[in-house]
C-alpha cells in the first residue's frame, strides 16, 4: 500500500510537470506582468508627485511663457463678479493668492508694496473680524467673495486686477480649519505666499511695542501700527519694551514651532516662502513674487517707514538680561546686527 502510494506520488510527480508547467509558467508570467505593471505605475506616480512638488521652481523658471504652460491652467481664473463688470479685461486671467504670515512680520509693508502694482488687489487682514472665521462655512463664504472679486475694500482695484488676495495671520482661524482650508486652496488653485521673519526677537520687540501703543497712543493720542514718516517712527521707537527673560526661550520656541507647523500643513499648496529680512535687503525678491503671481513686472513702492531701525540693543530695556539668556543658544544670532 505504502509502495502504491509512493508510486502514485511518484506518478504524480512524473506526470504532473509536463501538464503543470504551462499553467505554472502562465501564473509566473501573470505575476511578473502584474509586478512590472505596478512598478511602472509607481514610477509614473512618483514622477507626477515630484513634478507637482517642484512646481514652484519649474514655473519660476519658465515665467516668460507663463500663459502657455498647460500645467498652469488650473491656476488661472476668469471670475464673473456680481458687483461690477470686468469690461475690457474680461479676457484677462486672474490669479488667486493669500499671504500667510504672523503679526509684526512686515506683512503690512509687504502688502502695501504689492498693492502698488496696478494689476493686484490685496484686501488686508479680512479674518481679523471674528464673525468671518467663527465656523468653516463662514470662512468659505468670505473666501468665495474675495475670489469672485466681490469683496470691496480700499485696496480693491478695478476690472483689470490680475491677482486678487488678502493677508491671513496664523492665529485667525487658519490653523483651526486647516484641513478644510487646505482643500479649498488646492481646489481653487490659490497661490500661497508665506511671509515670515527670521529674527523673532525683533518681531517680539515690535509686537510688545505695538501692544503698548494700543494703550499709550504715543502719536498725539492715536494708536498706529504702521507709520509713514521718520518723525512718527522715532516717536514710536522711543518706547523700549522690557522682555521677560524667564519665558523668552520658550516663547521663541513656540513661534518657531508655529511657523514650522504652518509650513508643514500647507506644504502641498502651490507656494513661495519669503522672509522679511530678504525682502528688505534684496529687491529682486519682489520680482520673484510678481513672477509667481504671473504679473507683468513693475517697480513696487511703499510709503511705510520702518519703526525699529538700527541695532536691537537700542530697542530693548533689559538688553543685558536678554543677551545673557540667548548667548550660546541657537537664538544668539538674533542679537547680532542684521541690517
Ligand atoms: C493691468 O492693468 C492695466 C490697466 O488697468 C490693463 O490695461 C492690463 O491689461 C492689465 N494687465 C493684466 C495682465 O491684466
Ligand atoms: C457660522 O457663523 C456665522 C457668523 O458668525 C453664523 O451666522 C452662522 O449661523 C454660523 N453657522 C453655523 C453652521 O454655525
Ligand atoms: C502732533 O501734534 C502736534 C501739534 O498739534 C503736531 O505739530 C505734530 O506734527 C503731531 N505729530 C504727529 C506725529 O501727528
Ligand atoms: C515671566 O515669565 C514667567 C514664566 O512664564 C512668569 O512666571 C512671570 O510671571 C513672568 N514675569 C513677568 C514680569 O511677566
Ligand atoms: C536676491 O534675490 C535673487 C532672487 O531670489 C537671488 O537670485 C539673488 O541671489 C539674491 N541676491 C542676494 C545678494 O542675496
Ligand atoms: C557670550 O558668552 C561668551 C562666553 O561665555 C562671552 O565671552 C561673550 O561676551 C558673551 N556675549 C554676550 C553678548 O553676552
Amino acid at each position: 500500500m505504502a509502495e502504491d502510494l509512493c508510486s502514485f506520488h511518484m506518478n504524480l510527480f512524473i506526470l504532473r510537470p509536463p501538464k503543470a508547467s504551462p499553467l505554472l509558467l502562465r501564473m509566473i508570467m501573470l505575476v511578473f506582468a502584474t509586478v512590472c505593471g505596478l512598478y511602472i505605475c509607481s514610477i509614473c506616480l512618483k514622477q507626477i508627485s515630484s513634478q507637482s512638488k517642484s512646481f514652484v521652481e519649474v514655473i519660476h523658471r519658465s515665467c516668460d511663457n507663463y500663459g502657455m504652460n498647460p500645467l498652469r491652467a488650473p491656476y488661472v481664473h476668469y471670475p464673473q463678479p456680481q458687483t461690477f463688470g470686468r469690461a475690457e479685461c474680461e479676457g484677462n486671467p486672474v490669479r488667486f493668492f493669500v499671504i500667510i504670515s504672523m503679526q509684526r512680520s512686515g506683512s503690512g509693508w509687504f502688502e502695501t508694496l504689492l498693492n502698488s502694482h496696478i494689476n493686484l488687489s490685496s484686501n488686508g487682514e479680512i479674518f481679523s473680524i471674528r464673525d468671518r472665521r467663527s465656523n468653516i462655512s463662514s470662512v468659505v463664504r468670505t473666501l468665495d467673495r474675495v475670489y469672485d472679486l466681490d469683496w470691496l475694500s480700499s485696496a480693491s482695484k478695478n476690472e483689470c486686477s490680475a491677482a486678487i488676495g488678502f493677508k491671513w495671520m496664523l492665529n485667525q482661524g487658519l490653523m483651526e480649519y486647516r484641513k478644510e482650508i487646505l482643500d479649498y486652496l488646492n481646489r481653487k488653485g490659490v497661490h500661497v505666499i508665506f511671509l515670515f521673519r527670521r529674527n523673532l526677537l525683533r518681531r517680539m520687540v515690535s509686537e510688545l511695542a505695538n501692544s503698548y501703543d494700543r494703550f499709550a497712543k504715543l502719536l498725539n493720542g492715536t494708536h498706529k501700527s504702521h507709520v509713514h514718516s521718520l518723525e512718527e517712527a522715532n516717536m514710536l521707537s522711543k518706547y523700549k519694551p522690557l522682555i521677560n527673560s524667564t519665558s523668552l526661550i520658550s516663547q521663541l520656541k513656540q513661534m518657531d514651532l508655529l511657523t514650522a507647523k504652518a509650513l508643514k500643513y500647507f506644504h502641498d499648496t502651490r507656494h513661495i516662502i519669503l522672509y522679511y529680512e530678504d525682502l528688505v535687503k534684496n529687491h529682486t525678491k519682489l520680482l520673484d513674487v510678481q513672477d509667481f503671481l504671473g504679473l507683468p513686472h513693475m517697480k513696487l513702492t511703499s510709503r511705510q517707514v520702518k519703526i525699529h531701525k538700527g541695532p536691537l540693543e537700542e530697542h530693548i530695556q533689559n538688553w543685558n538680561d536678554v543677551s545673557k539668556v540667548l548667548n550660546g543658544t541657537s537664538y544668539e544670532i538674533f542679537l547680532h546686527k542684521d541690517y
